[in-house]
């Protein structure tokens, strides 16, 4: 059965031509080797495998040591790195596919282990948050971070600007900048987990001023045509709250706008949990985002159709189907059944649960 649906429509994403709308989530592998820390010859085939996604958007990628927070997490802050991702996008390309590299820093959501010197981890005020990352081999309290200094907030904006060149000099198509999920922008955005009293604390436009200031700097390295956004107003994801979201957001999106970043990716709800966690109008993000609106969380192909014909959305992200579906849009398209994934190899590993799921061909030519 062929299905028929706005979602294999092509979109013209800044220079590019999109052949459906349907975008690969970030999702986070740690199949990283140390100690360079860049991607492995198998996250090559990985990405490549699923190059027939209207876009690709590549796991998070710390900007810096200090922006890591799990184990095994590929960097794009060194030559090596640089030179790991060189060979995902020449195998993407290759395959005729789109892809864009999401930059990474954890803030507080790190572990001394993984931090340079063994030092604290980094936020916007010395509030631990209540979770667990993966060190070590094993899930581990966070550590206990520090505040930055106001001095050395021009260093982190530095760190994205670095990642962003880096991110062209290694064949991306574009960068998201990762302002999602209790990470570090969104640690500043937030008054549960901002504290500060200068200019980066206490008003909405003071917290959201990291944020901004981190996309004017990528924007002007990539131009607003290589540069997408994402961001989880109402998430718990990592131990983060706001009072009052929807102001925050409306301002931020408002400023986004003006940068004129090529998209816009919203996490709706909580983030992999229920999409009605919190009431929030992302009508009102839709209508303040003049360019390309990408949804995500929980989506299928009914609910995608539905949103992309409704006019809510441009895009729509899938994450956990693409991990257990390298051919998910022909899938999708044919309407055929889809792979379960498999959650106990999500994280780290080899081959296993990343570069073995069968396409539909192969089960059909097993069968
Ligand atoms: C294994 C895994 C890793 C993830 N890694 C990231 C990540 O690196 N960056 C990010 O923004 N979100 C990450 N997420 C969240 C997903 O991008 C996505 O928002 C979530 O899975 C909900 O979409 P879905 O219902 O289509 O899976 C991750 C989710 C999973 C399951």
């Amino acid at each position: 059965m062929s299905q028929s649906t706005k979602l294999f429509e092509p979109f013209k994403l800044g220079q590019l031509t999109l052949p459906n709308r349907l975008a690969m989530a970030p999702l986070t592998r740690n199949r990283a080797v140390p100690p360079s820390f860049a991607p492995s010859p198998l996250a090559v085939d990985y990405y490549g495998q699923r190059a027939s996604a209207g876009l690709l958007i590549t796991e998070a990628s710390q900007v810096s040591q200090q922006g890591q927070g799990y184990q095994d997490t590929p960097g794009i802050y060194s030559k090596e790195q640089v030179e790991g991702w060189k060979k995902v996008t020449d195998r993407v390309h290759e395959r005729g596919g789109r892809i864009f590299i999401q930059l990474w820093h954890v803030g507080r959501i790190s572990h001394v282990a993984l931090q340079p010197n063994g030092g604290a981890p980094v936020a916007p005020s010395a509030i631990k948050a209540k979770t667990k990352t993966f060190v070590n081999g094993t899930f581990a309290d966070v550590s206990e971070p520090r505040a930055l200094e106001l001095s050395e907030i021009p260093g982190i904006i530095d760190d994205f600007k670095r990642g962003t060149a880096n991110a062209l000099a290694a064949g991306f198509d574009g960068v998201e900048i990762h302002g999602a999920n209790g990470y570090l922008l969104d640690q500043f955005a937030k008054d549960g987990t901002n504290k500060r009293t200068d200019a980066y604390g206490g008003s909405i436009e003071n917290r959201a001023k990291l944020m901004l200031e981190v996309s004017q700097a990528v924007v002007a390295e990539a131009g607003g045509d290589r540069t997408g956004i994402r961001i989880s107003p109402v998430t718990p994801a990592n131990d983060v709250s706001d009072s009052n979201p929807q102001p925050l957001f409306d301002y931020i999106v408002d400023h986004l706008n003006a940068l004129k970043l090529t998209y816009l990716h919203v996490i709706e709800g909580a983030t992999g949990g229920p999409r009605d966690v919190a009431p929030f109008d992302y009508a009102s993000l839709r209508k303040r985002f003049k360019q390309a609106y990408m949804a995500n969380n929980g989506y299928d192909f009914a609910l995608a159709t539905k949103v992309l014909d409704s006019g809510a959305a441009d895009l729509i992200a899938f994450g956990k189907p693409f991990i257990s579906n390298p051919d998910l849009v022909e899938r999708l398209k044919k309407g055929a059944p889809l792979n379960d994934w498999d959650k106990a190899t999500f994280y780290g590993g080899g081959a296993k649960g990343y570069t073995d799921y069968p396409t539909l061909k192969a089960t059909e030519a097993a069968e």
